[in-house]
């Protein structure tokens, strides 16, 4: 996998973000593996200085997580508004725009970051980049029953979508029972424009779009956590 500093970097970075974080929040809690590192993080703070948080979920594995390292959960229905949500990412432009949905998560992550009054982003600076789509697939969530349908339709737009599967070339099911087409768009000029034709398809659930959503990213250098903004002063 990685070099040894793309996990220190992630580590550093979650570690830094996750010092926003303020009694009686409720956090979001991202997936992917520097979104770990923030919920391991999250959960010292709890023990070592009596934090008081609840947390939600935006995944199996940030659940798992969260029971692991003593952070206790809630849900949108007690509470749906979060004050904070830090999660990762696949892909982060200079506006803070992002694609996600490595992890097939996006669905519950995009409802999550959406639901928060702030959304925190967390990687290393490998997955900075000045254009979105420049060597990154677009994960987007279809129903089953609607997969050509979807597929047809995304050719249409200039896209090409290949099905997520897994080794075994078993198609990959999202939490929500749902596949994932991973979308070749080359270079995404207008993400917006993207974002709102893909939503326009009957039978697409979530795109791994994130416009406009972020208001503070922590990038992991090898040296040191870069702190980026979208926050009027
Ligand atoms: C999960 O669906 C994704 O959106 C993740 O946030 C993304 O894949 C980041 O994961 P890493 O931090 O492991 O790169």
């Amino acid at each position: 996998m990685g070099h040894d500093w793309v996990e220190d970097a992630k580590r550093r970075a979650a570690v830094e973000a996750v010092k926003n974080i303020r009694d009686n929040f409720i956090i979001g809690l991202g997936s992917g593996s520097t979104a770990a590192y923030a919920i391991e993080e999250i959960g010292r703070r709890i023990r070592e200085e009596g934090l008081r948080v609840l947390g939600i979920p935006t995944s199996y594995q940030s659940l798992l997580l969260a029971a692991k390292f003593g952070v206790p959960t809630t849900t949108l229905y007690e509470h749906p508004i979060v004050d904070l949500t830090i999660d990762g990412a696949d892909q982060i432009d200079s506006n803070l725009n992002l694609i996600k949905g490595g992890g097939g998560a996006l669905t519950r992550e995009k409802i999550i970051a959406a639901a928060s009054k702030c959304l925190i982003i967390v990687a290393d600076e490998r997955k900075l980049t000045d254009r979105l789509g420049r060597g990154q697939l677009l994960p987007v969530e279809v129903l089953p029953f609607a997969k050509p349908f979807v597929e047809a339709k995304i050719r249409e737009i200039g896209g090409k979508p290949h099905l997520r599967e897994d080794r075994r070339s078993v198609p990959f099911i999202t939490e929500n029972g749902n596949f994932i087409l991973d979308v070749d768009f080359g270079v995404i000029d207008e993400p917006l424009d993207l974002e709102r034709r893909l939503k326009m398809i009957p039978g697409v659930v979530e795109t791994g779009l994130f416009i406009g959503m972020t208001h503070l990213a922590y990038i992991g250098t090898k040296t040191s956590v870069r702190v980026m903004s979208t926050l009027r002063e």
